[in-house]
């Protein structure tokens, strides 16, 4: 059966970003079954026992509670599950010294959902027909939010101004405020801190300045803290997240451990938030009740901040550290590899400059080497204009044992000292430097 598609229908049905490459992955892997294949691909969360005993003891608690009956055999209120909501508001007014009531906080299903609203709510045609545009003020960002909007051509994100730590190997992404624009026609602004693929956490400076371009025009701005504290703490340098006005604060229980539950969490104004509910409340009614029961119980006897903080942090910031040293023994000195600066979530960001293939080649020929990673041109959702850096990096994922990772990376190097070696434009010893070309030293 072909039945015929709307014009939100063509739009829905496809994948974007990462998700159109997984299907050549999956393919990959299943060929290949029984190979010796690194793949450092997945953005799933590895299930490290510590977390898995803390849901399982709230399920014990929950089921054995009167409570059971009540989240699971009946109907709740679209806004969310009333203890869940009552835990994260006292959490978050004693944690950062705040004054939200049950009113700034909505819970959906996953927080993927809080954007899909909003892009939606927010921005797309507007009453009046103008096209109010879904803005990331940073690219390369969050691949999912290249699927948010049912209308083509709505989310536009902004290239970054880069910081180079020529020596280092290392480089960070800094939002332009030159170039970024805010204004009538932005119907709100969505960003990940910290950030997937990148790991980048923007200063708190930067999202302040973010917020108050915003404010003259009654924008929202939804602050993506998928990995960002106090759950699931994935932040490796300090972040103090911002909160009030026109911010949307967003949290995600998916990498504390319960990402098959689907519990995001939207902090705001309640302007906002009746917006995003009602949208919910037509979409899909509430998120469900049993994953933020038991959410409700460890976010109120503080084990899950405890937990992000003693164990999921520490053991992706091991990871990211083997990755970082095994890069910086196995790589070259004079080759212009540079990682992006490791500041949190759960994946390295590695550009390699004058890269003399595509992203997708270098995918290609790291198959064949036996490490399977992603290539970045994925992660440009919104990014239009022609830029040789989208096709110059790639995200590696640290959900992978510590000898995965370190093997992967020796494997990763050799390919690509390889690749540098053989393209005739590189010579050892030689420096090599941006040029108005792109690919020549
Ligand atoms: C930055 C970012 N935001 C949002 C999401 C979606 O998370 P959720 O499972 O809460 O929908 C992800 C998932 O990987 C993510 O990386």
């Amino acid at each position: 059966m072909n039945p015929a598609l709307s014009q939100i229908g063509q739009q829905m049905s496809q994948l974007t970003g990462v998700r159109a490459i997984m299907k050549d992955i999956i393919e990959t892997l299943r060929l290949n079954r029984g190979q010796d294949l690194i793949n450092l691909s997945a953005g799933n969360p590895l299930i490290l026992p510590e977390v898995e005993q803390l849901w399982r003891e709230c399920t014990q608690e929950l089921m054995a509670s009167p409570e059971f009956g009540q989240v699971v055999c009946r109907y709740g209120t679209s806004q969310g599950y009333e203890p869940l909501i009552a835990a994260v508001v006292d959490d978050f007014n004693r944690r950062y010294g705040l004054n939200l009531s049950e009113q700034n906080v909505l819970v959906t299903p996953g927080s993927q959902a809080i954007y899909f609203f909003a892009a939606n709510a927010f921005g797309g045609a507007a009453a009046n027909g103008q096209a109010k545009k879904v803005v990331l003020p940073l690219s390369p960002e969050y691949t999912g939010y290249g699927g948010v909007s049912l209308m083509p051509h709505t989310v536009v994100a902004y290239r970054p101004r880069l910081e180079i730590f020529e020596t280092e190997h290392a480089f960070k992404y800094r939002p332009d405020f030159q170039q970024l624009q805010i204004d009538d026609t932005t119907g709100c602004v969505i960003f990940s801190r910290p950030c997937n693929p990148t790991g980048n956490v923007l200063t708190d400076v930067e999202v302040r300045q973010i917020a108050d371009l915003a404010v003259p025009y009654g924008v929202p701005v939804l602050i993506d803290a998928a990995y960002g504290p106090p759950y699931p703490s994935l932040n490796f340098t300090e972040l103090v997240p911002v909160f009030g006005g026109n911010i949307v604060h967003c949290l995600s229980l998916s990498k504390a451990g319960l990402p098959g539950e689907r519990v995001g969490i939207a902090i705001g104004d309640r302007d906002i938030l009746s917006v995003l509910e009602a949208f919910q409340t037509n979409a899909c009614i509430h998120a469900s009740r049993y994953g933020q029961a038991i959410a409700a119980l460890a976010i109120a006897n503080g084990a899950l901040a405890d937990v992000s903080l003693n164990v999921i942090r520490p053991f992706y910031q091991r990871k990211f550290a083997v990755l970082e040293e095994t890069l910086r023994t196995a790589l070259p000195q004079d080759l212009p590899w540079f990682l992006h600066r490791g500041e949190g979530a759960i994946f390295a960001w590695l550009w390699l400059r004058n890269l003399p293939m595509t992203d997708w080649e270098l995918y290609q020929h790291l198959k064949q080497a036996g490490v399977i990673v992603v290539p970045g041109s994925s992660f440009f959702p919104g990014l239009s204009e022609e830029w040789h850096h989208k096709q110059e990096c790639l995200r590696i994922s640290l959900t992978a044992s510590d000898e995965e990772i370190a093997l992967g990376m020796e494997r990763l190097a050799a390919t690509i000292s390889q690749i540098y070696q053989d393209a005739s434009t590189y010579s050892a010893g030689q420096q090599w430097q941006i040029s108005e070309a792109g690919m020549r030293p």
